[in-house]
């Protein structure tokens, strides 16, 4: 992900969720050298984005999404592909994220990736006081 992709990933955002990102969000993210930010893009066009932070040695999915005219063709599955690829190549202590529990899609695609939901945020969304599941994924070294 670069600066002139941001336009079209704000746009993403906005069509995307409840309580998108903001800009200086995705400024932030850029900025920060512990994260990693992937856009995929179709002709030139982006058509999708993972934005990825290390924090203490663990690494937080952030922020994910497919333009809608794009999704369930494997968009999502390679970004997170592309990222397991080269995350998994340093020492870490594996992968976490939170996605609505009425998020059926994401979760199962995420349970193939092999994420198992290890908790609940009660409430965690403002917009409609969803609770988040909170789901976690072992780094390759605890699983060979
Ligand atoms: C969730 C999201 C990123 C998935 O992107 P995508 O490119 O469409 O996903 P993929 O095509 O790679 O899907 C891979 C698999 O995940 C599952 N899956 C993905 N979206 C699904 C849906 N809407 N319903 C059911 N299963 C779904 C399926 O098993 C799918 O494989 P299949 O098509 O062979 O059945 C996309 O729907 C999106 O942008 N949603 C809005 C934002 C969002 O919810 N982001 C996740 C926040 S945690």
């Amino acid at each position: 992900m670069r600066l002139a992709d941001l336009g079209a990933v704000v746009a993403i955002e906005q069509e995307s969720f409840p309580k998108p990102w903001s800009l200086n969000a995705f400024l932030g993210q850029l900025a920060n050298e512990n994260s990693l930010n992937y856009v995929a893009e179709e002709d030139g066009r982006v058509i999708g984005y993972l934005v990825v932070t290390q924090f203490v040695g663990v690494w937080h999915l952030l922020d994910l999404a497919v333009h809608q005219d794009y999704r369930r063709r494997y968009v999502a599955t390679e970004l997170l592909e592309n990222f397991f690829e080269e995350s998994g190549r340093k020492p870490h202590r594996g992968y976490t994220l939170e996605v609505r529990k009425s998020n059926r899609g994401a979760i199962k695609m995420y349970e193939s990736f092999g994420f198992i939901c290890s908790g609940i945020r009660k409430g965690y969304y403002s917009d409609n006081g969803e609770d988040a599941l909170i789901m976690w994924r072992d780094s390759e070294d605890m699983l060979a």
